[in-house]
């Protein structure tokens, strides 16, 4: 089934849903959870972030993911053409997602690239010699040339799911491979649980030190929830739109959030224990998940070596299964709204992201331009993780909370009254007051602190992207 492309006549619907659930979770869960969030926790210090970023995925997440739903199911149409036919002035929010959708695919391929070199490096040896798997991983990512080989087969992977609608073989792929990659976490977590010195890891985690708590803290926490549940950009507004009437919404959005929180928490299990017993920094960086899980692997033998081979395509597939609902916010917006045929507008889509790509990827060796002293990667990182999905969601907030009809989203949320949501006042709150105006709080406090650490600039420049988006949408 053709499920996120948004032609209104004979638009599919989830025939189950277990389908629609294990869809929007196949793009939430990615990266994000376990290559993101444990690094972000690691250079955020731990206990403190991680508490931060659970209040943020139940009071905001939650409710985000619930108003994206309602929209996308009210209107039936995809990120852009939401907003515009119900009021052109909003239409800007719809462009602000395609542009998030963008850039995200300027690094992600990056590192999904890295998952698939590994299937590749842990078949062919990597694990044989323990002590230099953190060396390998940083010569491997600052090379100029194997990173964009592996990038270009990631990248080539999301157009052939893209080019024929996201169909067939991902979800199929998916549906085994996901819960798969949750029991091999499971087992790395109950290994690194193992080793002399693991409580420290679970400690540093869970036992939040609220004294390390700052603003760009909270800013970096509010962003990895926006990232971790694909909110802010039109998304999972758009899986909506394919959402049957009879469909409970709420009780969705909280399987979904759920499910994406424990597979973030359960990386975070499996990593920082072994982190700490192998004596490794918290704040080891990006290479986590590609030096940590790789080195416990190898401590287990032939067993470990199946486990890892068995580790990294389920990465590979959870980064796909994610990537895939980014690439068709962008190359739904460019059949819909610019008229262009599918095959065309996947290849413009992924031609430009190839580009990005490639400039983040030599950034990371040091490579290629430079924009305030930071490189390709860290600017695609920056602006959408730190600005455009948290601003995005809370523009989303206030669309449906000032733009849209109370009682009509009441209607769509409970299916016409049918379904109980005893706490539809306490969102409403929430979405038309509470949650933007934290938001506003938080970001702004975090591009002030972004000053401290050389990252205000490319802050302030998102924000005047976002104007920018403002002023010239109905160009768009
Ligand atoms: N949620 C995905 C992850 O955690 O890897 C990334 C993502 C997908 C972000 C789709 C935003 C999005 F719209």
């Amino acid at each position: 089934m053709d499920t996120t492309s948004s032609t209104p006549p004979n638009r599919g619907t989830w025939s189950s849903k277990i389908g629609f659930v294990m869809a929007a979770a196949g793009s939430a869960v990615g990266l994000g959870n376990i290559w993101k969030f444990p690094y972000t926790a690691g250079e955020n210090g731990g206990g403190a972030f991680v508490s931060i970023y659970l209040l943020f995925v139940i009071v905001i997440g939650f409710s985000v993911m619930l108003t994206e739903f309602a929209v996308g199911r009210k209107t039936g149409l995809s990120a852009v053409g939401a907003f515009k036919t119900t009021d052109r002035r909003w239409t800007f929010v719809g462009i602000l997602g395609v542009l998030s959708g963008l850039l995200i695919m300027g690094f992600y391929p990056v590192v999904g690239g890295w998952a698939i070199a590994y299937i590749y490096k842990v078949s062919t040896g990597l694990l044989s010699q323990p002590d230099a798997i953190g060396d390998s991983f940083s010569g491997f990512i600052a090379n100029p040339l194997q990173p964009l080989f592996w990038m270009g087969l990631y990248l080539f992977f999301n157009i052939l799911v893209v080019m024929r609608g996201v169909s067939g073989g991902i979800e199929k792929a998916g549906k085994v491979l996901m819960p798969l990659l949750f029991i091999i976490l499971i087992i790395v977590s109950i290994k690194g649980l193992m080793l002399p010195g693991a409580m420290a890891g679970l400690e540093f985690l869970f036992k939040p030190d609220f004294s390390k708590i700052d603003s760009s803290v909270v800013l970096a926490a509010l962003g990895q929830a926006f990232f971790s549940l694909s909110l802010g950009m039109g998304c999972m507004l758009t899986y909506g739109s394919y959402l049957r009437k009879q469909e409970n919404l709420v009780q969705t959005t909280a399987m979904v959030t759920a499910m994406d929180t424990s597979v973030a928490l359960l990386a975070g299990i499996a990593m920082f224990p072994a982190m700490f017993a192998f004596g490794m920094e918290p704040s080891a960086g990006p290479g986590l998940v590609f030096v940590v899980v790789p080195q416990l692997f190898a401590e287990m033998g032939e067993i470990g070596l199946v486990l890892a081979i068995l580790f990294f395509i389920g990465l590979s597939v959870a980064a796909l299964t994610s990537s895939v609902s980014l690439l068709e916010v962008v190359v739904a917006y460019l059949i819909d709204e610019k008229g262009f045929s599918r095959i065309t507008a996947v290849l413009t889509a992924s031609g430009v992201m190839a580009l990005l790509c490639i400039l983040a990827s030599l950034s990371i060796g040091g490579f290629g331009p430079t924009l305030f002293h930071t490189g390709a990667f860290d600017i695609f990182d920056l602006l959408t993780d730190k600005i455009f999905l948290a601003i995005g969601g809370m523009l989303v907030c206030l669309f449906a909370g000032w733009r849209l009809d109370r009682s009509e989203l009441k209607k769509e949320i409970t299916n016409d009254g049918k379904v109980s949501f005893p706490l539809f006042n306490v969102w409403y709150m929430l979405i038309k007051y509470i949650i933007p105006v934290a938001i506003a709080i938080v970001a702004i406090a975090g591009v002030k602190a972004g000053f401290d650490s050389n990252k205000g600039e490319i802050m302030i420049l998102g924000l005047i992207i976002i104007g920018l988006c403002g002023i010239f949408s109905k160009k768009l």
